[in-house]
């Protein structure tokens, strides 16, 4: 996810024109920036490149899911459907909230399973919360079709897929609302930097208020702004926002490079039986920044990600094992829920969390090894690491 493979003269040309009007804030000093609003520009771009009526940028992908569930109006003992693959930022938003996470399966596209989903379903579902892990979809017509059946509203992280879509649709633009992290190891990055995309004008309201202390911006003077909600500040400066719109600009010469070293590489295993992949509902669609794959067994699966490791392949994730991507390491959720959560604990709620049932995504994940794709690779990079996986792959 390397935005930060391409960082050259476009990224400097911005910050320093945002350093040239001395104003780095996104709100206010109208006179003084001399008509520079990068955080503004990098929301007008950001929606016509993704075909959404709103994006509001902020702080952090972590402050995205966390203000979209807010805006949705996630809050004290509402049920919110994630999966156990994801990143823990997901379910810190959720139990910050004073919500309750219901983990429900991913399948073989390493993201939920439409069918669990529908199984987990309950009365106090306020969301489902889906994840489009390392670059790539879930079965979405089918999930969508769920939420739709049932009145539940779907959001989506899609901190990992800048660039991805579902049948010509960018992934992030299918549910209520959606979110991206542009932090320092994503697709394109601002070094930290988040935004929330939705087609409501109403709950775009509530996200830019949220991320804001609740400020309306309704009117020229921000000092007399009206506060209708209660909010927090994710703001995203002017800095972070000229970096992201430098880096906007190279995001299809990256999905162009990582499409085709992706598909080297799958293309140089698909003839080992060992070695299956990640189901991609639309391949198309794949921002190809992980090539996933599965091995027979548990065993052979942690065997070649130590073999890789020992021939110095890097970038090879055991995410089973790994303590921000699965909820085998999450012990401190079960034990230490957020102060907000206590009431919710006290009414046992939360009892399920000391004792996680995904079998199938736990049999799935064990045996899942996911390779990360550079962008600035050189066709002797990426033939030596073919040779590589080959080697330990056959
Ligand atoms: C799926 C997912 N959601 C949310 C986040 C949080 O983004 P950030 O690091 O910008 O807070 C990440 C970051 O890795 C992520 O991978």
């Amino acid at each position: 996810m390397p935005g930060f493979e391409v960082f050259g003269a476009e990224e400097r040309a911005e910050v320093a024109d945002v350093l040239d009007s001395g104003v780095l804030m996104r709100y206010g000093f109208d006179a003084a920036r001399k008509g520079r609003w990068k955080a503004r520009e990098l929301e007008a771009a950001l929606a016509t490149r993704l075909g959404t009526h709103h994006v509001h940028v902020c702080s952090s992908g972590t402050a995205a899911v966390f203000t979209a569930l807010a805006a949705a109006g996630v809050g004290a003992g509402d049920e919110v459907i994630v999966p156990p693959f994801t990143f823990v930022a997901d379910i810190e938003a959720v139990l910050w909230l004073g919500a309750v996470p219901v983990f429900a399966e991913v399948d073989a596209t390493l993201c939920l399973d439409p069918h669990a989903v529908e199984a987990a379903l309950s009365p106090r579902t306020k969301a489902v919360l889906v994840v489009h892990m390392c670059g790539a979809m879930p079965k979405l017509a089918e999930l969508v079709a769920v939420c739709q059946k049932r009145g539940v509203p779907l959001i989506e992280d899609a901190a990992q897929a800048m660039g991805a879509s579902y049948r010509g649709r960018a992934l992030g633009t299918f549910g209520l609302a959606g979110s991206f992290s542009f932090d320092y190891v994503k697709t394109i990055t601002c070094a930290e930097g988040g935004a929330v995309v939705t087609d409501d004008p109403a709950l775009h309201d509530r996200v830019q208020a949220f991320t804001d202390h609740g400020h309306d911006h309704r009117g020229a003077d921000r000092g007399a702004d009206q506060h209708p909600i209660i909010g927090l500040n994710f703001r995203l400066s002017e800095l972070h926002a000229a970096v992201g719109l430098a880096q906007l600009r190279k995001l299809d010469l990256i999905l162009e490079r990582q499409r085709a070293h992706k598909r080297f590489l799958k293309d140089g295993l698909a003839d080992l039986p060992r070695v299956t992949f990640r189901e991609l509902p639309d391949p198309d669609g794949d921002s190809a920044t992980f090539l996933s794959f599965f091995l027979p067994s548990e065993a052979e699966a942690r065997q070649a990600a130590r073999d890789l490791a020992a021939r110095g392949v890097d970038g090879c994730f055991y995410w089973y094992d790994n303590n921000w991507h699965y909820h085998r390491q999450w012990q401190h959720f079960k034990d230490l829920v957020s102060p907000a959560l206590l009431a919710v604990k006290r009414a046992g709620w939360l009892e399920h969390l000391h004792a996680i049932h995904v079998p199938q995504s736990d049999a799935l994940l064990g045996r899942t090894l996911c390779l990360l794709i550079k962008v600035n690779w050189t066709p002797d990079q990426l033939a030596q690491r073919l040779n590589h996986l080959r080697a330990v792959l056959a």
